[in-house]
């Protein structure tokens, strides 16, 4: 017997028609799950700063597509094959979807290091199968982007993408867990394998920030200090685990003394999570002997940042890049989860606004003024 909800619908959804221009709200045909594929419900899904690097042309991509990669959903139905390869994957289940959907085949993936899987359906924002499940009044694909495509109503997605959640959790903690909870955390205790009793810094407190400080206290830190320009954002992070703050000031020195001040000399680790060469710059300028900087944040296409390699490589200091806080995610979500239903990871609090699919714009405005930390977009408003 097909499972419910099994044939072609129909979904509102943001789309980008190319980088550097406004998503429209526009209504698109989604096609029946396919093999593999899974049709779900979107639930919640998260503002996150790579949508915005994308909608401002700062990182190239072909259009049309649906934007967002940060989201939880419900499952409607289940294409061909689903049940029997992934049981936990039933209507009615909450998932987090992961925008990095490991191939299973390629090297990296064989090495065990699926984060950095480079035949993923992510990359290519189209189902496994190759096929775009979206297309346009006029017939054309549209790509959803990360193969997940959170910014619509409804959505087909690779079964792998979708990770069932334990009972209870919130569907924006859920959400979260897909983007900037699973980056921040696992860049603390995975990437950069925070020790108990060190000391960190933390440039730039947004929601992936403030996870490397919920991640960095979970591992056990003596002194997480957080950076950020934005004196808000200072306060929200002493609620989720940072020890002291420094308001970041113009002039870099003097941001780097505060940092080193804080830290008896500087931080074993710094997790740089703007994605600025002068940023990157503070956090590797910042290091004591033997510490590491962490670079989360991501750059504009082409951008180069630089240091001055003697006292680097004298100091036997480190730089490492964290993509998707080494996640394997089948592994990763449920633990996320679990820690934050024991009180252990207060995800909630980096929501600080729900909208609409609407509303879109708006906050990619308030997140370039540096607003507001997770603006939510609950599918019931609009
Ligand atoms: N490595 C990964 O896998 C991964 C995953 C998700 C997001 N990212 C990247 O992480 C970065 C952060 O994402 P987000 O959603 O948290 O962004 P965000 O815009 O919400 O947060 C950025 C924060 O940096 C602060 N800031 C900006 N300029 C500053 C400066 N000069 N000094 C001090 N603070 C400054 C802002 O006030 C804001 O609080 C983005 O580049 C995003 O693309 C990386
Ligand atoms: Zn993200
Ligand atoms: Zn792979």
């Amino acid at each position: 017997m097909l499972p419910p909800m099994s044939s072609e619908t129909s979904t509102r959804a943001a789309v980008l028609e190319r980088p550097g221009v406004p998503a429209r709200i526009e209504t698109l045909t989604l096609a029946a799950p396919g093999p593999g594929e899974v049709r779900v419900r979107m639930v919640a899904a998260g503002v996150c700063h790579s949508d915005l690097h994308v909608r401002d042309g700062e990182w190239e991509r072909e259009g049309p597509i649906v934007m967002g990669h940060e989201g939880s959903a419900v499952v409607e139905a289940l294409g061909p094959g689903v049940a029997e390869a992934f049981p936990g994957i039933r209507p009615g289940v909450l998932v987090a979807l992961s925008w990095l959907i490991p191939c299973g085949a390629c090297r990296a993936c064989r090495d065990g290091r699926v984060w950095s899987c480079s035949a993923s359906p992510s990359y290519t924002h189209r189902m496994p199968s190759g096929r775009a499940a979206l297309h346009d009044a006029s017939g054309r694909d549209v790509l959803t982007y990360c193969a997940i495509g959170t910014f619509a109503e409804r959505q087909n997605v690779p079964a792998a993408a979708a990770i069932p959640m334990p009972d209870g959790v919130p569907p924006d903690v859920a959400a979260l867990i897909g983007c900037c909870v699973t980056t921040g955390v696992g860049a603390a205790v995975k990437t950069a394998e925070v020790r108990p009793g060190s000391s960190v810094a933390v440039i730039g407190l947004g929601g992936v920030g403030l996870s490397c400080v919920m991640g960095a206290s979970i591992a056990g830190a003596g002194r997480i200090v957080a950076v950020d320009r934005v004196p808000a954002k200072l306060d929200l992070a002493r609620t989720v685990g940072a020890t002291d703050t420094v308001l970041a000031e113009a002039d870099a020195a003097a941001t780097i003394a505060a940092i080193r001040d804080a830290t008896d000399g500087g931080p074993d680790t710094c997790f740089e999570a703007i994605g600025l060469p002068a940023t990157i710059e503070q956090a590797i300028a910042c290091l004591p002997t033997g510490g590491t900087a962490c670079l989360v944040g991501m750059t504009p296409f082409g951008v180069r940042a630089s240091f001055e390699p003697f006292p680097f490589v004298d100091g036997g200091r480190r730089i490492l890049g964290s993509n998707y806080g080494s996640a394997d995610p089948a592994t990763d979500f449920p633990r996320y989860a679990a820690l934050h239903l024991a009180g252990r990871l207060p995800a909630d609090r980096l929501v600080t606004g729900h909208i609409g699919l609407d509303g879109l714009e708006d906050a990619f405005a308030a997140m370039r003024r540096g607003e507001g930390v997770r603006t939510m977009i609950g599918f019931d408003r609009a």
